[in-house]
């Protein structure tokens, strides 16, 4: 099947211009000038298809490198499975999703991811890999790490909280950092205070604060400064590159911006409830609707400027990327575990639906550059985890995941407009944005046009990734 997207805008990390795609199979054959011939041959004649993108971007489809389908949590699972959650990626224009394998303190690492890639096999409706987390780290999970990393596993992520579940220990940090500076691994760190949370925790509820609110309370900006900073200095100490997720806390993208200014390898996220959200309006919402927006990192206080702060942080490069670390829990029977006890509530938002319109809304809002967009939300999360060449970018030779946007369309998000997320509540209800999805490929197949889903599960594959070398 060959395509050709015509009159469209291409939009890539480096550039825009007017340009038609030429797609063959799953990949783009060529970016030509508009109305060009190949060879004196007339294009849209031979063709099987044509799309007129007249007043529209012509984009990389987006990456989402964090997700969390069917993710086991505060004795429940992330609310959207790989099939339900690939969907909803693939209706707001996210064509790869890269999710986590979880290993368990005391559970073999390469069972673990096992398991995690038989979950997502044949259900996935976009393209997906794996990064692995490791909690408890022994001798047998540093010789699994250089296994993975032949699997296309190059990343890891660790956690300095949650004791007894996911949280390593500095020692056991330190061992997989060594690790990763020799055989080229991504150390990918949830950087909070694990041991002061727990005693802010008790002691909150010991003086009967159990609102949704006291998470964020109980989780302030210096545990996140101060793990940052320890990430940091461990990193430096063995040589690892260092990501840093889910960054909330301006603090801690400053720690990220002055070690990146000496030099070390370290980079950073940060996601749309962080940009958007705050502790004190959503999380602090009345009675138990604060809920709905428990996640950690947590949502950061609108009046201490954690949100102008990180949109700085998005432009002047000391954060590479935006993911959503899309982990749902609906409010019945998942959410209200912690009424009464907000400790309980399980931790997660789902976004992975409205990451390209909410970042488009950086650029309408003129926070970001068109190209920027492009940017953080495809390219660099393509070169951050070893998928250049491949994803990111609409060039010949890259696998043809297309996105056809709509600078003049409009997007309603919420539960009770066109959300697909296996939610039944929205973190985002009511949000109205200008720019809409018209068109998806993925490799070549249309699965979104004019709001209908065409894809299927199974359609996704498995993405082996490559140990990224050009991060800078
Ligand atoms: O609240 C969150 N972020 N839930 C998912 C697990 C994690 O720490 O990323
Ligand atoms: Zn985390
Ligand atoms: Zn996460």
């Amino acid at each position: 099947m060959k395509t050709l997207i015509q009159n469209g805008t291409v939009v890539n990390a480096r550039e825009s211009r007017p340009a038609d795609v030429l797609i063959d199979g799953e990949t783009i054959v060529a970016v030509l000038a508009p109305g060009a011939t190949t060879l004196g041959v007339d294009l849209p004649g031979a063709v099987d298809r044509v799309i007129d993108a007249s007043g529209r971007y012509v984009i990389p489809g987006g990456i989402d490198a964090h997700t969390h389908m069917e993710m086991p949590f505060g004795g429940t699972f992330a609310s959207d499975t790989f099939e339900t959650g690939t969907r909803a990626a693939a209706w707001g224009g996210t064509t790869s999703i890269i999710d986590f394998a979880v290993q368990y303190a005391g559970e073999d690492v390469l069972d673990s991811h096992e398991r995690w890639r038989q979950k997502a096999e044949g259900n996935c409706a976009v393209d997906y890999g794996l990064h692995q987390i490791l909690s408890d780290v022994q001798p047998q999970s540093l010789t699994a790490m250089d296994r993975l990393i032949g699997e296309g596993v190059t990343s890891f992520k660790l956690f300095m909280a949650y004791q007894g579940v996911f949280l390593s220990d500095d020692g056991q940090i330190v061992q997989a950092m060594q690790r990763a500076s020799s055989n080229g691994g991504l150390i990918m760190m949830h950087a909070e205070n694990g041991s002061v949370i727990d005693l802010l925790v008790s002691q909150a509820l010991a003086e009967q604060r159990s609102a949704p609110i006291n998470h964020g309370l109980t989780r302030p900006w210096q545990v996140e400064e101060e793990a940052t900073h320890r990430a940091i200095m461990l990193a430096d100490l063995t040589g690892a590159p260092l990501f840093i997720v889910h960054v909330s806390a301006k603090q801690a993208a400053e720690q990220i911006a002055s070690a990146r200014h000496r030099g070390q390898p370290v980079f950073g996220e940060t996601c749309p409830q962080y940009l958007y959200l705050s502790l004190e309006e959503q999380l602090g919402a009345p009675g138990f609707e604060g809920a709905k927006w428990v996640c950690s990192t947590p949502l950061r206080s609108r009046a201490e400027g954690h949100q102008d702060w990180l949109w700085h942080a998005l432009r002047t490069d000391t954060l590479q990327l935006v993911s959503t670390d899309h982990c749902p829990f609906c409010m019945a029977g998942q959410k209200d575990l912690g009424i009464g006890d907000f400790s309980k509530i399980p931790n997660g938002i789902g976004s992975v639906e409205h990451r390209m319109d909410l970042m488009f809304q950086g650029v309408v809002d003129g926070k970001i550059s068109l190209e920027r967009w492009v940017e953080l939300t495809s390219a660099a999360p393509a070169r951050q985890f070893g998928l250049s060449g491949r994803k990111g970018a609409v060039a010949a030779g890259a696998d043809a995941d297309v996105v056809i946007y709509d600078p003049a369309g409009r997007t309603r998000i919420g539960v009770n407009d066109t959300h697909h997320m296996n939610m039944d509540y929205s973190a985002w209800e009511g949000f109205e944005v200008s720019g809409h999805v018209d068109t998806v490929f993925s490799r070549g197949r249309m699965i979104v046009h004019d709001d209908a889903y065409l894809g299927a599960p199974g359609h996704g594959r498995y993405l082996r990734r490559e140990l990224s070398l050009d991060r800078f």
